[in-house]
């Protein structure tokens, strides 16, 4: 069993990745500022990582421009390395976005351009890296639905994803951090097992639970304002670990 840093350890995915780790046996750090740990600060990640042999970055901000949103995840991937370099750490395991280093789908969106410039900061830092690169969550899509409906109307992105639920990719990435890996600074890819748009799987949770997180749209309608790299598929990633929960069971758990 190891010693695993989680960053981002109090958030969606940090916090369910933190427990399966705990239930596989091991020793968990959990960084987040509400641990404690400001990850802008080299001197906290230091004294965080001291003794860990995985550090797991799956830290995220709310920050749509891509200024705001590259400047946190190069500051926080700077240090993290820094710090793993200083403490021993054996292996960072990074947590992406499918699709997000592509500049036909990452033109008009800030968040992937960060997330961009902190994949590519890893996989040329002088430290074995795993970049887990995923397919949107079942659990975005609320999160999508609420940014863009106005009273009646939700005009979705024309986006076409392969949703996968959460906890599958939780599985996925617990099962990469607890392996050996084979190789310095590689790239994996996990998607769900159904491509259809966000405004189908939207409806599709409208069908099943009469209103999305609260949100009841009577027209769900779909435009291509974040560009035709997400509306034909660019998010979906060629080769990867296919999950298997659907929609519909997802729905039903
Ligand atoms: N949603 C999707 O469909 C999807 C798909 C693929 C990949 N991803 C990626 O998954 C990652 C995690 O997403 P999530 O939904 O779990 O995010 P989240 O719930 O917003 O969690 C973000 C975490 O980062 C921590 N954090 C933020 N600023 C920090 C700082 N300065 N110092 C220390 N910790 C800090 C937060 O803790 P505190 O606020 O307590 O500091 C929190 O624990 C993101 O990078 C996202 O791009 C998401």
């Amino acid at each position: 069993m190891s010693k695993i840093a989680v960053l981002g350890a109090s958030g969606n995915f940090g916090s369910a990745l933190s427990e399966k780790l705990e239930w596989q046996g091991h020793d968990v750090v959990r960084i987040s500022r509400s641990h404690g740990v400001d990850v802008m600060s080299p001197e906290s990640v230091e004294r965080a990582l001291v003794g860990v042999d995985v550090a797991v970055d799956a830290l995220h901000i709310d920050a749509l421009g891509a200024q705001k949103s590259i400047e946190f995840f190069t500051r926080a991937a700077r240090n993290v390395v820094q710090a793993a370099q200083a403490s021993g750490v054996g292996r960072i395991v990074c947590l992406s976005i499918a699709g997000a280093t592509n500049p036909e789908v990452n033109h008009r969106n800030g968040h992937y351009q960060g997330k961009a410039a902190q994949e590519s900061f890893y996989q040329e830092a002088d430290i074995p890296s795993t970049t887990v690169r995923s397919s949107q969550w079942f659990e975005l899509i609320p999160v999508l639905v609420h940014r863009v409906t106005k009273g009646p109307l939700s005009i979705m992105p024309s986006m076409l994803m392969a949703s996968a639920a959460m906890s599958d990719v939780v599985t996925f990435m617990a099962d990469i951090v607890s392996e050996p890996r084979p190789a310095r600074n590689e790239i994996v890819a996990v998607r769900g097992p159904q491509v259809d748009s966000a405004a189908n799987f939207a409806r599709r949770i409208l069908a099943a639970k009469g209103s999305i997180d609260g949100v009841q749209p009577k027209t769900i309608r779909e435009a291509p304002y974040l560009g035709r790299g997400i509306a034909n598929g660019g998010l979906i990633p060629a080769d990867a670990q296919v999950t298997t929960t659907t929609i519909d069971e997802w729905l039903g758990a």
